[in-house]
């Protein structure tokens, strides 16, 4: 039997459990958002996009963020949800900007309406999503109103950076990870340090969430990059490999490009030089990666900044709620899409 002054750390199936609760939690309350029928054009993209079977990573981070520190979730539910919709907003530009025609395994915003439609929903959605900060149970309004700001400028940053990065000849690894941290970890980070002000947190146990979020943002981007032309046929609901196909400097390229040589390396750097490579190609492309030792570079990278990520809270106070986001941080490691 189990020393009751511990708590045991939860299983992978209470974490997953504890997952697909919040899932559906965060569901409902994302299905009455937008509710305004007209402007048709304005709001039928934002409740179509949320429609989507988006993995809601971030709100639920959020929400275990704020148990962690000995807050309730309900509470953080409101700054959830404006963690979520920020996120879906990147998601319609994001899809503009890379010009891809699938997410979620249906037509993108840009594609389903128009492009115009696609900016005016987004950016309404920006302003939604602070108004629901507002409605929070908390006097802190003001902290968690710079936290979603910064995270948004932070991501408008990165994504400035990732097309740089396309006619940039000589970008380095470096370049690659501190893009990413920007369009990507920031707002992991953001999803946590708000769950954390939301329930309450010391300054130091902000820290320690926003760390925890940096670090699994990188080991999600980097993964998100290898799923997408790794993963399984259409699970990923985006077009696999579009990141070579747009010229993206990905780690797996960055980092395949040194260990090749001869005609192997000539078809990689063929896709730096043209900012591109045509969708036939793809799967030459991934038959590289799997020869060259990538793959596994890869995994143990994920593997490496998810560990760090776990050290990083081992001082929050709620032992149950510290070990849920360890538990989910393993748990994003192994995704499969
Ligand atoms: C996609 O994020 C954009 C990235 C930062 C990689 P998610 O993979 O979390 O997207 P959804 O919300 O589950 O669709
Ligand atoms: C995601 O980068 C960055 C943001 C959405 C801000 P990606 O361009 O790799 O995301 P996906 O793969 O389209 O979801
Ligand atoms: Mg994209
Ligand atoms: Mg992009
Ligand atoms: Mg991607």
């Amino acid at each position: 039997m189990s020393d009751f002054t511990t708590f045991a750390t939860p299983t992978q199936e209470l974490v997953e459990n504890k997952y697909r609760l919040s899932l559906s939690r965060i569901n409902d309350a994302l299905a009455v958002c937008f509710d305004k029928e007209n402007p048709v054009t304005l709001y039928a993209p934002a409740r179509y996009i949320l429609e989507g079977n988006g993995k809601r990573i971030r709100p639920f981070l959020t929400l275990l963020a704020s148990e962690a520190v000995c807050g309730s979730s309900e509470n953080a539910l409101h700054v959830a949800l404006a963690v979520e919709i920020l996120h879906n907003f990147t998601l319609i530009h994001d899809d503009i900007m890379d010009q891809a025609d699938l997410r979620h395994g249906r037509p993108t915003v840009h594609k389903r309406w128009n492009t115009n439609a696609a900016i005016l929903s987004g950016d309404m959605m920006i302003a939604y999503a602070y108004e629901l900060a507002l409605q929070a149970k908390s006097n802190r309004h003001g902290e968690l109103i710079h936290i979603l700001n910064d995270a948004n400028i932070t991501i408008c940053e990165g994504q400035a950076l990732d097309m740089e990065l396309e006619e940039k000849q000589d970008a380095t690894i470096a370049d690659y990870l501190d893009m990413i941290a920007k369009k990507t970890g920031r707002l992991i980070s953001a999803a946590l340090e708000a769950g954390g002000v939301a329930g309450n947190a010391t300054d130091e146990q902000l820290q320690s969430l926003v760390l925890f979020g940096e670090k699994i943002g990188r080991a999600f981007q980097i993964q998100d990059d290898y799923l997408d032309i790794m993963a399984e046929e259409g699970k990923s609901g985006k077009m696999a490999g579009g990141d070579i196909i747009n010229g993206k400097k990905t780690y797996l390229l960055l980092r395949s490009l040194e260990l090749t040589s001869g005609t192997e390396r000539e078809l990689l750097h063929s896709i730096i030089i043209n900012k591109g490579i045509s969708a036939q190609r793809v799967s030459e492309v991934r038959a590289i990666y799997e020869r060259c030792g990538v793959l596994e570079e890869t995994a143990s990278l994920i593997n490496r900044n998810t560990e760090e990520a776990l050290t990083a809270i081992d001082e929050l106070p709620y032992a149950e709620g510290r070990d849920f986001l360890k538990g989910f941080a393993n748990m994003l490691m192994k995704r499969d899409f």
